[in-house]
């Protein structure tokens, strides 16, 4: 069988994050994590069905728009997640796959999410299979970038903890035109990947008293957003990313993924929003800070992150809705 197929998938932000993995072959997670599908952070990738002789080949688009052979790491991955949909799928093909990001890899911008989302639905289509949300996201996890499940969708969405689901979409993207503006202080891929992350938070004392609280404070979340609330999401945003990272600090051995520059610029958007400001500040599993505001604050939001000297680029990205697919193939 032959088949090309394209996918556009978006990366998205966890507002409550998944962090600590309960079951690794499963991939299931020990808590409900909710994000919102972000826009313009996208992961474009083409996939060609090739014969079931023919290996797999992974090439990556770089910024001239040529296509060079992945690295090893990289493609390795890729080729893990081809294995498992060819056992789902039934099927013995080799796969050519391009890709290419929209915005730097490994930077603490779940260029995996969006990339194992790209990547899942494209070979789908590519099979000329078609699935459910439900079973793209579940797909989609199995990579083993939990993050994944929850980028096959739109709007905001919620991945439930301790058990083999899919993700939901809570509501859809026009529901709230929540912006994101991301203060780049690091464009290096960070030293502990994420996966290292969830194994580690269990040796956190903290970690259990998270699990504790979550289930409050996801309930906060999802009602703010439900009642388009800033007033109330913003500090819940702030004590779960901060939250995350207590973990990760007290972790063993440590992680640290803050620069000096994230302390600054999570100052300052405290003070914004001491000043009326809506915005507030989360953060992934790295240096960079999620700057998360309504559309009016967005110019002056962007306008403060830029005055800091750490801060070496602003991402202007925004809620959107979900993967789509494209003739414009990379192949
Ligand atoms: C901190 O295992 O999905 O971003 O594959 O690196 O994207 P990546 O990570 P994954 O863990 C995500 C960790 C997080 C929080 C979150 O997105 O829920």
């Amino acid at each position: 069988m032959t088949g090309k197929a394209t996918v556009v998938a978006p990366s998205n932000i966890a507002l409550i994050k998944y962090w600590g993995t309960l079951d690794i072959d499963k991939m299931l997670p020990y808590n409900t994590s909710l994000s919102m599908t972000l826009s313009c952070c996208t992961t474009t990738t083409t996939v060609e069905v090739l014969d079931e002789s023919d290996l797999d080949q992974v090439l990556v688009r770089t910024e001239a728009g040529e296509l060079e052979v992945a690295g090893d790491r990289f493609a390795s991955g890729v080729s893990a997640q081809l294995d498992r949909l060819r056992r789902w799928a039934g099927s013995g093909s080799g796969f050519r796959v391009g890709t290419m990001n929209s915005f730097p890899m490994g930077a603490g911008l779940a260029s995996s999410a969006s990339g194992f989302a790209a990547l899942t639905l494209a070979v789908v289509a590519a099979l000329g299979r078609e699935v459910s949300q439900a079973e793209a996201s579940i797909l989609a996890r199995y990579s083993g970038s939990g993050s994944a499940a929850r980028s096959v969708m739109g709007g905001y969405v919620e991945w439930p903890g301790r058990e083999d689901g899919s993700a939901t979409e809570l509501v859809r993207a026009e529901h709230w035109d929540l912006r994101d503006v991301v203060a780049i202080l690091d464009e290096r891929v960070k030293e502990v990947s994420s996966r290292e992350g969830h194994r580690r938070a269990l040796t956190s004392p903290y970690f259990e008293h998270r699990l504790r609280l979550l289930p409050e404070r996801l309930n906060r979340v999802r009602q703010a957003i439900l009642d388009r609330d800033f007033g109330a999401l913003a500090p819940v945003v702030e004590e779960e990313a901060l939250d995350l990272h207590l973990i990760a600090m007290s972790s063993r051995p440590p992680i640290f993924y803050w620069q000096p520059g994230t302390l600054r610029v999570l100052e300052l958007i405290r003070g914004m929003r001491a000043d009326g400001v809506e915005v507030c500040a989360t953060m992934d599993a790295g240096a960079n800070v999620h700057a998360i505001c309504t559309a009016d604050a967005e110019e002056a939001v962007v306008g403060a992150l830029e005055s800091v000297p750490e801060v070496q680029s602003v991402i202007l990205d925004r809620v959107g809705e979900g993967p789509e697919s494209s003739d414009e193939h990379l192949l």
